[in-house]
């Protein structure tokens, strides 16, 4: 059933994932056949919360012009932000510690004041967090899933991980010589937060000998082993993706650092893994961390047609009435699911997938 909508506003939050372009040039001229303006709010929600910090004031009209050429393009036109949300705002208190302090209600105020009848929200985890806390403050939302993470719910897979499988994949290949040719270990770090997908996905495509992940704790020893065995086989080099969640059975997982209004900040267990490995074999190691490059770049065609399709078919959404929904893929098609159940809870990599077994089969470590 069509609402009455005459503009509508788009916002991209989290972490940046290569398509967040094309999702914003698809919802663009999809709304503008239809006839409705399109608000672009810049760097989240920020453009609403502190417009005095933008020339423009902190709202971009998007036109036709304003999306030409980007859907290529990685980054945001609106750009992004993981700090800062508006549901755990970083607020200095009267006892000079700071708080997180939920500021959803003037957010809705703002948003009615720019006379948005829906907003497509665009993110993760978090910025869908957001986005159905709005929708139960009565904004109509959409939400469009992005993570190059792949750890989002209900849908299966989101724009963005492609391209950085692709990479971490490519990067894996290019590792392959080398360390033949210097009889090394290397342990390539990849991002994915709590999940494995990227580090799977790269080390199947890539043919690594082990890949640890966050769903399966390692034993350090386990791993050493499958590099003598190599050895005694005559490979005398060997290939270990880490994903930057994982953690060993007897430890922690690695993380650098937690500021107020953020999310733990992962990262260091590729070197942790690379410094036991040359301990426990006596073979010399190398660490390559590929972290905020997988994020980068211009997205797989995979990726642009994916979001391309996200990006039309939140409007398409719009003009139904189905709002407080988000936009998954369940192929061959793209449907609504409810934003509630999309952040009830976090995809991580089942270890009876079909991917999994197939890793076994091929002889990849896990580490367990
Ligand atoms: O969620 C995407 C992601 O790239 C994670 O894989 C990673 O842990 C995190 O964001 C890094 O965030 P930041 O850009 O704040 O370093």
């Amino acid at each position: 059933m069509s609402q009455a909508i005459r503009r509508i506003a788009i916002s991209t939050g989290g972490g940046d994932a290569p398509g967040l372009n094309a999702v914003i040039r698809s919802v663009v001229l999809s709304a503008l056949q239809r006839g409705w303006e399109c608000l672009g709010i810049r760097d989240g929600y920020n453009g609403l919360m502190t417009p005095d910090v933008y020339a423009d004031g902190g709202i971009m009209n998007l036109t036709r012009e304003s999306v030409r050429g980007i859907t290529h393009l990685g980054g945001t036109i609106l750009g992004t932000t993981n700090r800062g949300s508006p549901i755990a705002y970083p607020t200095l208190g009267d006892d000079g510690q700071w708080y997180e302090r939920d500021r959803s209600d003037e957010l809705v105020e703002k948003l009615n004041t720019i006379g948005a009848d829906a907003l497509v929200a665009i993110g993760g985890d978090g910025s869908l967090e957001i986005a159905n806390v709005l929708s139960q403050k009565g904004i109509r939302v959409v939400g469009v899933p992005k993570t190059i993470d792949n750890d989002l719910a209900e849908t299966v897979v989101t724009f963005g991980f492609d391209t950085a499988v692709s990479f971490a994949a490519e990067c894996v290949d290019r590792l392959h010589s080398t360390a033949e040719a210097h009889d090394r270990v290397m342990v390539v770090e990849v991002m994915g937060r709590y999940a494995g997908w990227i580090a799977l996905y790269a080390g199947v495509a890539g043919t690594a000998d082990a890949v640890l992940i966050p769903e399966i704790p390692y034993d350090i020893e386990k791993v050493a082993e499958r590099v003598r065995v190599r050895a005694e086989r005559g490979r005398d080099f060997a290939i270990i993706v880490v994903a930057e969640g994982a953690r060993p059975v007897d430890g922690d997982r690695s993380i650098v650092g937690k500021t107020i209004g953020q999310q733990e900040r992962l990262g260091g267990i590729g070197h942790q893994v690379a410094g036991q490995l040359a301990d426990l074999t006596g073979k010399e190691t190398r660490t390559v961390v590929l972290g905020h490059l997988l994020r980068g770049g211009s997205p797989t065609t995979h990726d642009r047609i994916l979001a391309l399709r996200f990006g039309s078919a939140a409007v398409r959404a719009i003009a139904e009435g189905c709002f407080g929904c988000m936009v998954a893929l369940d192929p061959p098609t793209v449907r609504y699911v409810p934003l509630s159940s999309a952040i009830a809870r976090m995809k991580t990599v089942p270890l009876d997938s079909d991917t999994m077994l197939t890793a076994r089969e091929l002889g990849i470590s896990f580490g367990d």
